[in-house]
């Protein structure tokens, strides 16, 4: 069983993975750190509260960083729409977040349970970075991180970055040098998994206030697609962190060197594998392919267990 903290900015396909990992055996969520990202923060933490409202759990939700460490925020509102959130008939809020900032959450989770939490990020590292400034020997601590971010190849916010790497490049930075191991999720990967219309037929069909939810944020996320790129599906990013871990043999991937480009110019917040290997030692396993219908078959059967 993985004991894991996930930082998150939800975000459409945060929310799916939220939902996977609350209804997955395999994963105990022992809390939800938000951050800055596809919207500003204050939406960020009260769509974690929500989201976890409609699962019916009471999992701890810390607020974490507002701004990027240097860089002046971005946001993917063109993507989630304005509160991050695009869907009807959300419930009142009901639940508060925890009082502990984000980055002390993570210290604090993992020095209490050293070896033993894995924490899963899809958002801007920033809270990731923080607790790394706060407790250097923390990356040690750490069982396994799991990040959806940066690319083997090319970016989607600029051409050659992706935007959770873009939007805080200098967290990123701090993170694959930190000498922890990333398990990286790049956009060369979570390209591969994409939700379609049949799949969004299948959400609703649940019958479901989890179903209903995803279903209509699926939809202006496909809808966002078609529009911006003519593709009849829309990249599942985040939950493939949680499908990896429910069950690692849906992904493969190789140990690789990857650095990240703090250099403002064309290359901001690149993430650079070294495909052909040997300029550098490894830090980093890159995720490279998906079998992505047994992905999608394992995301809609556990978001059929709501009730
Ligand atoms: C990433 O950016 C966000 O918009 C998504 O939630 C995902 O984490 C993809 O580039
Ligand atoms: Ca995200």
């Amino acid at each position: 069983k993985h004991r894991i903290l996930l930082d998150c900015d939800p975000g459409h396909d945060d929310a799916i993975a939220i939902f996977l990992a609350l209804s997955s055996a395999e994963i105990e969520l022992l809390g939800i750190t938000a951050t800055h990202g596809n919207v500003g923060i204050e939406h960020t933490v009260r769509n974690a509260l929500l989201l976890t409202q409609l699962a019916e759990t009471q999992t701890p939700v810390y607020a974490g960083a507002a701004l990027p460490l240097i860089r002046e925020p971005i946001q993917a509102t063109r993507v989630h729409g304005k509160t991050g959130l695009q869907a009807t008939g959300l419930p009142d809020l009901t639940r508060q977040p925890e009082t502990l900032h984000a980055a002390q959450a993570i210290v604090k989770t993992v020095r209490e349970n050293p070896g033993e939490i894995t924490l899963v990020a899809t958002g801007p590292l920033t809270n990731v970075a923080l607790a790394f400034r706060l407790d250097p020997e923390l990356p040690s601590l750490i069982r396994k991180l799991v990040w959806m971010g940066g690319s083997t190849t090319y970016g989607n916010v600029t051409p050659s970055a992706e935007f959770n790497a873009f939007a805080d490049p200098h967290a990123a930075y701090i993170v694959f040098n930190s000498g922890i191991k990333v398990h990286q999720f790049g956009l060369n990967l979570t390209l591969q998994v994409m939700v379609r219309e049949e799949h969004i037929q299948v959400l609703q069909a649940m019958n479901t206030e989890v179903g209903r939810i995803s279903a209509e944020l699926m939809g202006h996320y496909v809808q966002f697609y078609r529009d911006r790129y003519g593709l009849d599906g829309a990249a599942l990013h985040d939950p493939c962190t949680i499908a990896y871990l429910i069950d690692p043999t849906l992904f493969s991937g190789q140990d690789y060197h990857v650095q990240v480009d703090i250099q403002e110019g064309p290359n901001f917040g690149r993430t650079v594998c070294d495909y052909w290997g040997g300029h550098e030692t490894p830090n980093t396993w890159v995720a490279m392919e998906a079998n992505s219908e047994e992905v999608m078959r394992l995301i809609l059967e556990r978001l059929a267990t709501f009730r």
